[in-house]
């Protein structure tokens, strides 16, 4: 059988309509519409609407959504009492075992048509910031903060995670980061999620595969992974020491290269503009600063690009949230992108069952006794 490229690169393995991706020219578009366009003029929600159904929505669509989200926020006290006893576990494993909890308590759990899937999306949409919110500060023993019917996603985020209602800079600077992670076509997490929901199994099982994934540190994994490394070089000297030291290890820098993009990932370069302006509020433009030295020797010494976790570390440090949570919240916007996938393989599925070039011992090994091996 023939090699086709470890880990798949460059294969097609689906027909989509959401993401379009040319990596050579740094293109990337949801349903159409260009990530800088989006990124400049979309709000989350109407961003989830897109990525869902396809098309913009109009004034009324928007506001039925937007109220569905807000609506369906609240999680099962089940799943509350899950994420109390859950102390000072990963946030990533908490938030993968509570999304699976979800459909425990959800009546419609069995029923996989397109309609009740839809809803399921809603409430995946608006339970994954109350999970990760309410985990937060329940392991730092603080009271829960229930959520404020009148902010919308992003806001809402930071308000029941902070405990006060972000400024006008501060909400949008969240909810582009939203934007901006919201899908990427057959990413590991999203194709995870596609592989499960072909084989007609549920929503909620497909979204825990695509939180498993996204765990890793090649994948979401790796804007932790950044801010980690700008934190303990502590100075642009010292962080470049430390890059051309990982470097001369053949250590790989996290936050940078793509299996996609040969050239700028774009929402790196919103990330990047966001970094600079809320690390200028809040006291961490040495951070950004810093980012910016280490990109540039990057490109020049392997001739590699920043990527989405790149500037998203120190954008969401700056904006003062733990470090151990900037995972789940690329899973709180991932979900958007997760669940349209899901709901376009239901709408034409065909099993994924790719074959493996059998490198092993030649078939038709003798059996050997026990006592004689
Ligand atoms: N730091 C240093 N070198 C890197 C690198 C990095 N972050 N990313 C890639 N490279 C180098 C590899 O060492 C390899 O060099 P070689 O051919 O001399 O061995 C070459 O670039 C190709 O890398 P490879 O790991 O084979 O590419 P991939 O397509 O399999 O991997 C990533 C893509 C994203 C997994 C990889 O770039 C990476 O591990 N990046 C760091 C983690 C990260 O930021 N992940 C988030 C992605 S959005």
């Amino acid at each position: 059988m023939a090699v086709t490229g470890a880990g798949l690169e460059g294969i097609v393995a689906a027909e989509s309509r959401i993401c379009y991706i040319d990596g050579d020219a740094g293109i990337l578009s949801y349903q159409g519409y260009n990530i800088h366009t989006l990124a400049e003029k979309a709000t989350f929600e109407e961003v989830i609407y897109l990525l869902w159904y396809g098309r913009l929505p109009k004034q009324t669509e928007l506001d039925q959504l937007k109220a569905a989200l807000v609506a369906n926020r609240e999680i099962p006290a089940e799943v509350t009492a899950f994420l109390k006893s859950a102390g000072q576990a990963g946030p990533m494993d908490v938030l993968r075992t509570a999304v699976s909890m979800l459909s425990l308590y959800d009546k419609e759990a069995k029923d996989n048509s397109i309609e009740a899937s839809e809803k399921k999306a809603v409430k995946l949409m608006a339970q994954t910031p109350t999970i990760v919110t309410t985990f937060d500060r329940l392991r730092n023993g603080k009271a829960v903060v229930p959520g404020d019917p009148g902010l919308g996603l992003a806001a809402n985020f930071l308000y029941t995670l902070t405990g006060k209602r972000p400024d006008d800079v501060m909400e949008r600077a969240f909810d582009v980061a939203l934007i901006l992670h919201a899908d990427h076509e057959l990413n590991a997490s999203t194709f995870a999620a596609r592989v499960v929901a072909a084989t007609l199994s549920d929503i909620y099982s497909a979204a825990t595969a695509g939180v498993a994934a996204l765990k890793g540190p090649l994948h979401g994994g790796a804007n932790e992974d950044v801010i980690k490394m700008l934190l303990e070089a502590g100075s642009a000297d010292k962080a470049l020491d430390m890059v051309k030291n990982r470097l001369a290890n053949k250590i790989k820098i996290p936050g940078f290269g793509h299996r996609v993009y040969h050239t700028t990932d774009p929402r790196a370069t919103h990330l990047k503009a966001l970094s600079e302006e809320i690390g200028k509020r809040t006291g961490h433009v040495d951070l950004y600063l810093t980012s910016k030295q280490i990109e540039q020797y990057m490109k020049e010494s392997k001739n590699l690009n920043a990527n989405v976790d790149f500037y998203s570390a120190s954008t969401y440090y700056s904006l003062g949230i733990p470090i151990d949570l900037f995972t789940p919240i690329f899973a709180v916007s991932r979900m958007s992108g997760w669940t349209a996938h899901v709901l376009e393989q239901y709408r034409n599925n065909r099993l994924i069952r790719p074959r493996a070039d059998y490198t092993g011992l030649p078939v038709g090994q003798p059996w050997v006794e026990i006592s004689a091996r």
